[in-house]
């Protein structure tokens, strides 16, 4: 363990945890847009930037983004300085920008006290805000159907050549991993669809509730060890049993 001070608080943090992880741990609420415990850091959004400091660094602070900056004995940590709060009204300022219409980061800018954009609208404004989130949880799931592509103001996440991507099985993780809700399915029960693909949803032989898509149940079964009845009934052991078996597939950093 390390000691660091976060906020005045003296706390301890485990050695090879990153900072936004201890940060959180004590309640202190900081924007992490780009952030989700299930995949690498990326460091993408850099709301989640807080000031360092050490008492042997005379007086000398820096600024990092907390989801990527592993924590240090000694370690001075304030997540609401002047300056931080600054850093972050210039970011969610620039969001609003990219993505006007967006509810979550309109928000979120509004809590920062910004209302309306100081830069140009960008006219065809999406709610991306290329944090790359989907695209990591659909790689750490094994799939990689979708990716950033182009550069500048046309890059945007989008399956390869934009057509209906072979490799997604509809499993849904980039949507409801995206924290803008910029990625859109629908599922009526019967059918998912998501990226242009169709889905077929499988359904438990007891209930009659829909499970998941015949394609990400072929996928468990094969790559998962997951017995191919397995998705005829929909109790709640299953669930839980599933839950385990997906941890597994995108458990990242410290073993508990
Ligand atoms: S959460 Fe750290 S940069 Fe986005």
């Amino acid at each position: 363990m390390v000691n660091i001070t976060i906020n005045g608080k003296l706390v301890q943090a485990y050695e090879d945890e990153m900072l936004l992880t201890a940060i959180r741990r004590e309640n202190i609420d900081i924007p992490a847009l780009c952030h989700h415990e299930a995949v690498e850091p990326y460091g993408a959004c850099r709301l989640c930037m807080v000031e360092i400091t050490k008492d042997e660094w005379d007086g000398w602070k820096n600024h990092v983004t907390s989801c990527l900056y592993p924590v240090e004995e000694g370690l001075i940590v304030n997540t609401h300085t002047p300056t931080v709060i600054e850093l972050r009204k210039t970011i969610l300022d620039l969001f609003l920008a990219g993505s006007p219409r967006s509810t979550v980061i309109r928000k979120l800018a509004a809590e920062y006290g910004v209302t309306k954009t100081s830069y140009e609208e960008v006219p065809d404004g999406t709610d991306c805000i290329l944090c790359g989130l989907c695209t990591r949880v659909c790689d750490k799931m094994g799939f990689s159907a979708i990716s950033a592509v182009n550069r500048g103001h046309g890059k945007e996440i989008a399956p390869p050549l934009n057509e209906p991507p072979p490799d997604c099985v509809g499993c849904l993780s980039c949507a409801y991993i995206c924290p803008t809700r910029y990625i859109k399915f629908t599922d009526d029960g019967k059918t998912r669809k998501i990226w242009g693909r169709k889905f077929k949803l499988l359904h438990c032989e007891k209930t009659g509730q829909p499970t998941i898509t015949e394609e990400f149940a072929r996928y468990l079964v094969k790559n998962r060890q997951i017995p191919e009845d397995y998705f005829k009934i929909n109790d709640l052991s299953h669930r839980k049993e599933l839950a385990l078996k997906m941890g597994e597939i995108t458990q990242w950093g410290r073993e508990e």
